[in-house]
């Protein structure tokens, strides 16, 4: 990559920011389609976000993605949200637009992407159990219940966010059904047996910690599973499915690589190069 005086500046904030994987896959997309960008990582420390938000039009910086701690907070230091955004009420994607700054969360769509490319499978009209009532767990939420999925059971270890969530889905989407159960095995065990689509949004099973309350014999073939995880790339959760010969079952990684091919289609309105956006990944 060879940065001149006309070398557009892209890049993420976080903290920490050194895990990310953002810098080689953007770069490698940049590379493949000969576009003249560089995208940096930020160490960002929560106390300094207004500034760095103030730096991306000071600096003419064309693009930023928002990872953790930020993509709530940094809200209030943008001009204008997308619709997604605003209906999950975080960012991870901002636009620089002429020194307009305006937030977008690409997360949501990059999973519904990735949920067709990977495994086939579309929302409309499906029964979905999401495990987990968090910041990820509110994006797919709010992703699944757009897309038109007729049901969403929320699975959470604390039950009040879990209804907190389910209070706000209810007042915004009035096609979807929605309903909480606890994440223990019993109830989930029911869960499943009445849902077309398992999505993992706990960090149960993140670096191959944890056991979800799911077993094997819970599970049926027809079954699609969606990790967010992809860390292990064969999560906890993966392993009980490929035994229980669950035919889709898939880990977020494809849901990293969508996120990320949005952004470069926001910023530079070119189709993304995904798959040598996911070669670099992986
Ligand atoms: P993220 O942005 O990744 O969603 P988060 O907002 O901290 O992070 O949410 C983490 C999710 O994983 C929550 O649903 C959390 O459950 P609680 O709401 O009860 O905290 C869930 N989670 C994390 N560790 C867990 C554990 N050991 N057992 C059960 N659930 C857990």
């Amino acid at each position: 990559m060879k940065i001149t005086g006309k070398t557009k500046i892209v890049g993420i904030f976080g903290y920490p920011i050194e895990h990310t994987f953002s810098p080689l896959m953007h770069n490698a997309a940049f590379s493949a389609l000969g576009l003249d960008y560089c995208y940096i990582p930020f160490e960002v420390q929560p106390e300094d976000l207004k500034s760095a938000v103030e730096g991306i039009r000071a600096l003419n910086i064309r693009g930023i993605n928002i990872t953790v701690p930020h993509k709530e907070a940094v809200i209030k230091y943008l001009d204008e949200l997308s619709k997604e955004a605003k209906l999950i009420g975080a960012v991870n994607t901002i636009e620089n637009k002429g020194g307009k700054l305006i937030g977008h969360n690409t997360d949501g769509r990059g999973f519904i992407k990735s949920l067709w490319d990977d495994a086939k499978t579309r929302v409309k009209g499906k029964r979905v159990l999401l495990l987990g009532a968090g910041g990820a767990g509110k994006g797919i939420a709010v992703s699944c219940a757009l897309e038109g999925a007729s049901e969403i059971t929320i699975a959470n270890r604390t039950i009040k966010k879990a209804d907190e969530l389910v209070g706000y889905l209810k007042r915004n989407f009035k096609k979807t059904k929605f309903s909480v159960i606890p994440l223990d095995g019993h109830e989930i065990a029911k869960g499943i047996a009445g849902a077309d689509i398992l999505i993992n949004a706990t960090s149960i099973g993140l670096k191959g910690k944890g056991l979800l309350p799911i077993s094997q014999k819970d599970l049926h073939r027809d079954l699609v599973i969606y990790d967010l995880i992809y860390n292990p790339q064969i999560t906890p959760l993966l392993k009980i499915a490929g035994r229980a010969g669950v035919k889709k079952a898939v880990n977020g990684l494809g849901m990293l690589i969508h996120q990320g091919a949005l952004a470069f289609q926001i910023w530079t309105g070119k189709k993304p190069p995904v798959d040598v956006m996911k070669k670099a990944v992986l």
